[in-house]
């Protein structure tokens, strides 16, 4: 597995007149982890479908340049970037209900490179990490526990042999334990060498998993960094980690009254 660098710069995207994102830009270094933090309704699923050139599906539109392995990608297809090596697990994972387990992973090798011997490896690798969706082969995707299918759908993306794995809010919905597992694939999966972008509005977790971590706040990225600095920091800590420290609460709020609030901030890594 060999990850690949995603460069994105000033894009902004719409859904009609609705802006749903302004002047966004990140990067994912290659073999990297980096995660965009976000409420709901911040852009996160739109800067995924804005990068996977999906948006058009969802009605929408995106200026701006993306670049992969150093190729630019606006302006081409969506098939195209899968075939470059981008896979994205969308937002409630979206599994074919009534398909097998089986055919969800052959559904996830279509339109990507490679020849029969290297789907096979790749189903071997999904199993592997999955053993459930193994034991499962023959059953309706739609039995599944929400868990599960969180795992067949990144694991119907690892069908494609990916670079970068897009990879939309996959703890959603999931009890603590089965998200702790969830995060333990990411960690191996990049871990063997493949990127991935990491949206999330669970920002434990997502900073535990990432080296880098941008703040999207409707629709503009106000925080960006190194993710255990972010962690560390008493904003991050109140606004999405949820801590009700009184003190760092306090401080943080002398500190909103001294400078305006969420000043734009990034360290080199
Ligand atoms: N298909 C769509 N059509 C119109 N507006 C949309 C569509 N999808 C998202 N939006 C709007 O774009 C903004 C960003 O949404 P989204 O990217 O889904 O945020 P997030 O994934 O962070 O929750 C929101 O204001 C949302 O209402
Ligand atoms: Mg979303």
């Amino acid at each position: 597995m060999q990850g690949a660098a995603l460069t994105v710069r000033d894009l902004s995207a719409s859904y009609g007149p609705v802006r749903a994102l302004r002047s966004v830009s990140l990067d994912v270094p290659e073999g990297a982890c980096v995660t965009v933090l976000g409420g709901n309704g911040a852009g996160k699923s739109t800067l995924l479908r804005a990068i996977s050139r999906t948006l058009a599906f969802h009605g929408g539109s995106a200026t701006g340049t993306v670049h992969f392995d150093g190729k630019p990608l606006h302006g081409t297809g969506a098939d195209r970037v899968v075939g470059e090596g981008i896979c994205q697990v969308p937002e409630g994972r979206q599994v074919f209900a009534r398909m097998t387990v089986e055919d969800n992973l052959r559904a996830g090798a279509l339109g990507a490179r490679g020849d029969r011997a290297a789907k096979a490896a790749a189903l071997r690798r999904v199993h592997e990490l999955f053993p459930v969706l193994a034991e499962r082969a023959h059953q309706r995707a739609g039995l599944l526990s929400g868990g599960e299918q969180q795992m067949l759908a990144v694991g119907r993306a690892l069908m494609a042999g990916p670079r970068l794995l897009l990879l939309d809010e996959p703890s959603l919905g999931l009890a603590p334990l089965m998200a702790a597992r969830i995060a333990d694939t990411i960690r191996e999966i990049n871990s063997q060498g493949v990127s991935v972008l990491l949206v999330e509005q669970n920002a434990a977790l997502a900073l535990k998993l990432a080296e880098t971590a941008y703040v999207l706040e409707v629709g503009e990225v106000t925080l960006s960094g190194n993710a255990d600095t972010l962690a560390a920091s008493d904003e991050v800590r109140r606004r999405y980690l949820g801590v009700v420290d009184e003190d760092a609460a306090a401080d943080a709020g002398r500190a909103t009254a001294e400078h305006p609030v969420l000043t734009r901030w990034e360290d080199t890594p």
